[in-house]
C-alpha cells in the first residue's frame, strides 16, 4: 500500500490550489450574492486542462487519473464549490460516459470540444416527478424511423442554461420499464429545446441550474449512446463517477471551512487567550480534522479503485454520503467557531454551509446512497 502522491498528482493539486487562491477567491462572494455564472473561470480552468481531466489525450483530454481529479476538486471547492460542480458535471457526468460508451463519431463531434472545455455539457436525468426514483422517466423518446421524437421536462439541471450538449435520459418503451430508457445526445440549440427559469438557490448560487423542456425534438438515432435500452444502466454507471466528484467537492468544502476556522481560532482572543486554546474550540478542530482525514482517504481509495478499473459503486456511495454529511457538520461548526463573524459573508463559512447542504441532495440524496450501500451489503 502506498499513500504517497506522484510528482504529477502533486503538480496538478498545486495548479488547482494556485488558481483557486489567486483567482477564484477574488470574486467568489460577489458571484454567490448575485448568482453570476463563473464564465471567465471555466474558460481559464479549461486552459489548465481541468474540464476533461481524465479523457484520453487522443480525444483532447488531460489524460490524468481519478486521484488527480479528487485532488484538484478538493482545491477548487475549498474556495468555490459552485465552480467545482460545473467542473465535476463536465468531467464525470458528461465526458466520462461519452468516452466509455460513445461511438467514434460521437467522440469526435462532442467529446473533443467538451474535453477541451470549448463547450460544457449537462446530464439530464431528474424530472419533476422522477428525482430519487430515477426509473420512472416520463420524458419520452419515441422511435420514428431514423430519429427519436423527444418530449418532456427535466428539472434541477446543473449547467442547464449554459451547456451546449445535453445527455438526456428518456423512455422509449414504457413496457420494458427501466430497460426501455435511452440516453440521447441533444444539442441545446436544437429546435424544440427550451430552457426554463434560472433557479434561485440557497447555495451553489453561481452554478447554473435550470429546467429544460423538450417539445417534438428530432434526434437522429446515431445520437443514442449504446444499444437500445441501455440508457438507465448508462445513467447509473455514470453516477458512480459523478458521486465521487461530489464527494470530492464536499471534501473541499469541509477542508476549506476547517482551514479558515483554524486560522481564525489562532488569532481571535477571548477570556485572555486565543480561542484555539479553549478545549471547546480545540476539540471541535480535532473532530473536524479527523473527519476530513477519513473523508479524504475514502475519496482517494474510491479514485484508486476507478483508476485500477475495479468496481467502485458501493465505495462511491460511501464516499458521497460520508463526505457530504461531514461537509454539512464541519461547515456548521465553522460558523459556530467564527461566532457572529461566521454569519456574515466576508468570512466565507456561511456560504460554505449553504453550499454543503446541496452535496447531501444532488447526484442522489444521502438516503439514496444508503440504499445503494445497504443493497450491496445484503447482496454480497
Ligand atoms: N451500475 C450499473 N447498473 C446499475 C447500477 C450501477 N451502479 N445501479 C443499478 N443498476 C442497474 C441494475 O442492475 C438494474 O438493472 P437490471 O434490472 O437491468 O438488471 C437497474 O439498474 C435497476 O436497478 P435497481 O433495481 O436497483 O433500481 P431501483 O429503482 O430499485 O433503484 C436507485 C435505483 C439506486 C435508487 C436509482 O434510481 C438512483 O440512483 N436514484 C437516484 C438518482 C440520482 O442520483 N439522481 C441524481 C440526478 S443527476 C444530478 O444531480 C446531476 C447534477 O446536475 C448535479
Amino acid at each position: 500500500m502506498n499513500f504517497e502522491y506522484t510528482e504529477e498528482q502533486m503538480m496538478i493539486r498545486q495548479a488547482a490550489r494556485d488558481y483557486a487562491n489567486r483567482e477564484l477567491i477574488q470574486d467568489v462572494i460577489e458571484r454567490d450574492e448575485k448568482a453570476i455564472y463563473p464564465e471567465r473561470h471555466i474558460h481559464n480552468l479549461a486552459e489548465l486542462g481541468f474540464m476533461g481531466m481524465m479523457v484520453d489525450p487522443k480525444y483532447d483530454g488531460g489524460g490524468m487519473d481519478n486521484v488527480s481529479y479528487v485532488l484538484a476538486m478538493e482545491e477548487i471547492c475549498k474556495v468555490d464549490a459552485s465552480v467545482g460542480v460545473i467542473v465535476s458535471v463536465n468531467n464525470s457526468l458528461v465526458c466520462w460516459g461519452l468516452e466509455e460508451y460513445g461511438t467514434e463519431e460521437q467522440k469526435e463531434k462532442y467529446l473533443k470540444p467538451l474535453a477541451r472545455g470549448d463547450i460544457t455539457g449537462a446530464f439530464l436525468l431528474s424530472e419533476p416527478e422522477a428525482g430519487s426514483d430515477a426509473t420512472m422517466q416520463r420524458t419520452k423518446a419515441e422511435l420514428k424511423g431514423d430519429h427519436y421524437l423527444v418530449n418532456g421536462t427535466k428539472n434541477w439541471i446543473t449547467n442547464g442554461g449554459t451547456a451546449s450538449v445535453y445527455l438526456v435520459m428518456a423512455q422509449s418503451d414504457p413496457e420494458k420499464k427501466h430497460r426501455g430508457i435511452n440516453t440521447l445526445i441533444i444539442e441545446r440549440d436544437k429546435p424544440g429545446v427550451s430552457v426554463g427559469q434560472h433557479e434561485n438557490k440557497m447555495g451553489m448560487r453561481s452554478s447554473d441550474t435550470h429546467s429544460v423542456m423538450f417539445t417534438d425534438v428530432k434526434v437522429p438515432v446515431e445520437n443514442r449512446i449504446g444499444e437500445d435500452g441501455f440508457g438507465f444502466r448508462f445513467a447509473m454507471e455514470t453516477l458512480d463517477g459523478g458521486r465521487l466528484g461530489i464527494a470530492a467537492q464536499a471534501l473541499g468544502l469541509a477542508s476549506g471551512a476547517y482551514e479558515l476556522s483554524l486560522k481564525y481560532a489562532k488569532v481571535r482572543k477571548a477570556f485572555g487567550t486565543e480561542i484555539a486554546n479553549h478545549q471547546a474550540i480545540g476539540f471541535k478542530l480535532a473532530d473536524m480534522a479527523t473527519k476530513i482525514e477519513v473523508t479524504r482517504n475514502l475519496c482517494l481509495k474510491t479514485a484508486w479503485l476507478r483508476d485500477q478499473g475495479k468496481p467502485s459503486s458501493t465505495e462511491s456511495a460511501m464516499a458521497k454520503v460520508f463526505a457530504s454529511e461531514t461537509a454539512m457538520w464541519v461547515t456548521t461548526e465553522a460558523v459556530q467557531i467564527h461566532g457572529g463573524y461566521g454569519y456574515v459573508k466576508e468570512y466565507h463559512v456561511e456560504r460554505m454551509m449553504r453550499d454543503a447542504k446541496l452535496t447531501e441532495i444532488y447526484e442522489g440524496t444521502s438516503e439514496i446512497q444508503r440504499i445503494v450501500i445497504s443493497r450491496s451489503l445484503i447482496r454480497d
